[in-house]
């Protein structure tokens, strides 16, 4: 613990840097190496027995790398026996995450100003921003932190100026988040919502991305001021072409909002490369940072444009009191008005959760954002290909890498989709859901292959829906 007059003498943002280290390829396997010599078991961040790997060659890890795979899995809090497919509604904390956040509530409660001062200070906060955008991909004055995606939705759906009339353009295979946002614009201002039909089967999946660029482009009319639509749809994990939508936008003078719930952590961002003006976005999800944490990007050529809508910094350069800001108020003022920051002027904030952020940005940020992707991809073909094996299962997730990512939705034939979940976890503790919306004919089962989940736990899962399937037939 630190106090006061010993200064601060231990960091609860990186908890204990050298086990973190033991993340990284060559930590890795400096780690099994030096075991294997001593002789003496492996463990883990969590206390728990790590399996010891053979020893590939090069870094960073490939994503068929048995060893060093389950190596990142343990180091999880989740219980042994539990298989956990579901990061896409809740991402649980690694072990380093968990331990930075709970370290950070007890400095807080404990010592208010010391941590305040020493820990939770301005440069912690100026280097978390700087993580953040480097690990998003833009620059630090186009990002903010908020509490969730959602919040992001609404920030982006209400924040541009528009008359009655206006249109935004959504899907209907975008989530209550993104959506409701808009209908309530629509209810209160009179703006109209103008919904993509994305319900016919052959959206599931798509031929081509082209297909999606045809569907937003034929949406358009000329009172269009937006359009608002997933990254990857939570429904049946189908990655849109985001670039391409946004550009056709922005040729037309359209602005662009991203629902990007399912993709921060689960694939490398580039929101430069992505083309959209607002990005929404959780931590608390494949970024595997505490509960109620998230972000939202602006671009900084539209920031401008976009009014905060939970607000309580200056206006105008103004006061509270209708003076002009000056001195050391004006210039802690000045960075946040200058970007994106500005979505954090609206009271306090949860300065545990942020460290739980920048935890989680160091626990990816070790195993790399590339050898993460390739892994969960490389899971979520595994499974996808096997299922599609599997007589009476129904696979939604394409084939085409454009189009498909980490999410992987099917459907056993006469199994309700609930049933399915029940029996999964009431025979083997593997822990999957379902997205069931009847008024849009959708009712699939989802699992979400993040780094929690093992190979072994992937033909867990293989095996026991081939068993379902396969008592249904007979
Ligand atoms: C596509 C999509 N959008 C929005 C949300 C809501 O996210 P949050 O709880 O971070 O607001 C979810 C949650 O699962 C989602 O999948």
């Amino acid at each position: 613990m630190y106090t006061e007059e010993a200064g601060i003498n231990f960091d609860p943002r990186f908890e204990d840097p050298e086990k973190l280290k033991a993340l990284t390829r060559r930590g890795f396997l400096g780690r099994v190496m030096g075991g294997i010599a001593a002789g003496t078991a492996l463990m883990t961040l969590t206390g728990r027995k790590a399996t010891a790997a053979p020893l590939p060659a090069d870094e960073p890890a490939e994503p068929n790398d048995v060893g060093y795979w389950n190596w990142v899995a343990d180091q999880f809090v989740i219980r042994d026996d539990i298989a956990y497919m579901n990061t896409g509604t809740r991402g649980p904390s690694p072990g380093p995450v968990h331990r930075a956040q709970i370290a950070a509530l007890e400095g807080i409660n404990s010592d208010y100003q010391s941590y305040s001062r020493y820990v939770y200070n301005s440069e912690f906060r100026d280097n978390l921003r700087n993580k953040m955008a480097n690990f998003i991909g833009c620059k630090s004055s186009e990002v903010a932190f908020t509490n969730n995606t959602t919040e992001g939705m609404v920030f982006g759906t209400f924040g541009i100026d528009m008359e009655p009339g206006d249109e935004i353009i959504t899907t209907n295979h975008d989530h209550s988040g993104g959506v409701q946002p808009i209908n309530l614009r629509a209810a209160r201002q009179k703006t109209k919502t103008v919904m993509i039909d994305l319900s016919d089967h052959k959206f599931h999946p798509p031929d081509n991305p082209d297909e999606l660029v045809k569907a937003f482009e034929a949406a358009i009319t000329p009172r269009t001021k937006l359009i608002s639509f997933c990254h990857i749809n939570y429904t049946d994990g189908l990655l849109l072409p985001v670039k391409e939508i946004c550009e056709m936008a922005r040729a037309r003078g359209i602005l662009t909002l991203v629902d990007g719930a399912q993709p921060p952590g689960m694939l490398k961002m580039n929101m430069h490369d992505l083309a959209c003006d607002m990005y929404a976005g959780p931590c608390h999800k494949w970024m595997l940072a505490s509960m109620y944490t998230g972000f939202f990007y602006v671009r900084e050529d539209v920031v401008d444009r976009v009014w905060p809508t939970v607000y309580s910094g200056p206006i105008n350069g103004m006061s509270m009191y209708g003076q002009e800001l000056t001195g050391a108020t004006k210039d802690y003022y000045e960075p946040y008005l200058a970007g994106a920051a500005k979505f954090e002027l609206r009271g306090s904030s949860n300065a545990p959760a942020r460290v739980a952020i920048n935890a989680a940005l160091d626990f990816h940020n070790m195993i790399t954002p590339q050898a993460l992707e390739a892994r969960n991809r490389y899971q979520a073909v595994r499974l996808a290909n096997a299922l599609r094996n599997i007589d009476g299962v129904t696979v939604y997730s394409s084939e085409d890498p454009r189009m498909s990512a980490a999410l992987v939705a099917f459907k056993v034939d006469g199994v309700a989709t609930r049933d399915l979940n029940a029996r999964l976890w009431e025979r083997n503790r593997i822990y999957i859901r379902n997205v069931t919306h009847s008024e849009i004919n959708w009712d699939a089962n989802r699992a979400s292959m993040h780094v929690m989940v093992t190979d072994a736990q992937t033909d867990k899962l293989i095996d026991a829906v081939e068993e379902i399937a396969k008592e249904k037939r007979l």
